[in-house]
């Protein structure tokens, strides 16, 4: 029986952030540490963390990329922390982006299970939402997170000091889910993100407060039951996307993935849901400043694949978010196979060579 909701975790993200983590594990009292980490924040974050922190760890290390969110990466944890006898009063920490937070999230929470974990996001996108939320998992088959549970990290500790080594690719991939949340939520968010001309810039209140907007909402709906689904935006297309990619042996950014599927998800909500022209244009304006906006998709029928997998259809039906304004989603809207194509047609051409209104 699934529980109700997963705890909330412990949030440290102040300038004290460190001292209270520490004094956490003092107070805790594991039997032993854990650090997970990817082959980049192993050599770029593990040394910031060791310096931070003076534990002893058993480090547990996965090679970079979507790629590797897979069941061989999860037994390649299992098996550590079998082979050093973990128990349930040992430490998981993960390190790294939203791979690592997801993959480690869900390798302790199935081990003798459930371990303990600590989330450390250090990419953007971790930050502001793969850390936060509780759902763990892994790809399967190329079909992205479809095995998983709802499994909360004791504590997230976010510190922006770990973005200094963050390729720049990776900040823009964060800020389609800043952009997110700013459409999803907050007008006002969405309106200071149109400033920017360069990411690496961005005000680091506006990455706390995109990351307190999803710990607002999942704080309402753990489980996702309703409003959750809100977080979805952009998500139904974008990973359809993603996993395309990944099967095709090319795998994109998620961020990158989400930006496209919010435009073509947001084209959507303008034909079909009551999106005006103008919140229209303003968002494509806006992401198309920052994202390749044309889809590579040469075969209509493997998207439909990996969209018949989305989590959220219900009945045979597709379902997904899309906006009433900026800041007004719907959710549960059922969208017909010929509308999905037609989007699909728009955006194969590259949305800004066309034109906008469709
Ligand atoms: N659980 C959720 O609610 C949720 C939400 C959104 C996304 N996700 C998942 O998150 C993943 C995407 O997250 P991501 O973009 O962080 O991917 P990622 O973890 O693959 O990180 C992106 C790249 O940045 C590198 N990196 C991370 N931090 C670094 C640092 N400080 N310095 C240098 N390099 C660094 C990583 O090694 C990797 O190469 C996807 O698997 C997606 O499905 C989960």
């Amino acid at each position: 029986m699934m529980p109700d909701s997963p705890q909330k975790p412990l949030i440290f993200d102040g300038t004290d952030r460190w001292t209270r983590f520490q004094q956490w594990l003092k107070d805790e009292k594991h039997s032993q540490y854990f650090l997970l980490t990817d082959h980049n924040t192993f050599h770029h974050c593990a040394p910031v963390f060791m310096e931070r922190v003076d534990i002893p760890l058993t480090h547990i290390t996965l090679p970079a990329g979507e790629a590797a969110k897979h069941l061989g990466s999860v037994q390649i944890i299992w098996d550590q922390l079998y082979e050093k006898g973990a128990d349930r009063r040992s430490l998981l920490i993960n390190l790294g982006g939203g791979m690592i937070t997801d993959i480690g999230g869900f390798a302790a929470a199935t081990f003798k299970r459930g371990l303990p974990f600590a989330n450390i996001p250090t990419s953007l996108l971790a930050q502001v939402d793969a850390a936060l939320g509780g759902k763990t998992g892994i790809d399967y088959h190329s079909g992205k997170n479809i095995i998983g549970v709802f499994a909360s990290p004791e504590v997230i500790l976010s510190d922006h000091q770990f973005l200094t080594t963050l390729p720049e690719p990776e900040w823009l991939s964060g800020l389609a889910e800043i952009i997110k949340h700013g459409l999803i939520a907050d007008v006002d968010l969405f309106s200071a993100l149109e400033s920017i001309t360069d990411v690496r810039q961005i005000d680091p209140a506006l990455i706390n407060r995109a990351a307190a907007i999803k710990n607002g909402i999942v704080d309402q709906d753990p489980m996702e039951k309703g409003l959750r689904k809100v977080l979805n935006f952009g998500h139904t297309l974008g990973h359809a996307l993603e996993s395309m990619a990944l099967e095709a042996g090319k795998p994109i950014r998620h961020g990158e993935a989400v930006a496209v599927g919010m435009l073509m998800e947001g084209w959507l909500s303008y034909k079909v849901a009551g999106l005006s022209e103008g919140s229209w244009r303003r968002m494509a304006e806006m992401i198309g400043r920052f994202f390749e906006t044309s889809i590579p998709v040469s075969d209509t029928q493997i998207l439909f694949k990996y969209l018949r997998q989305d989590k959220k259809n219900h009945q045979g039906e597709i379902r997904m978010v899309l906006l009433k304004d900026i800041g007004e989603p719907r959710i549960d809207q059922v969208v017909s196979n010929e509308w999905i194509e037609e989007v699909i047609k728009m955006f194969q051409g590259g949305l800004l060579t066309t034109d906008m209104s469709g």
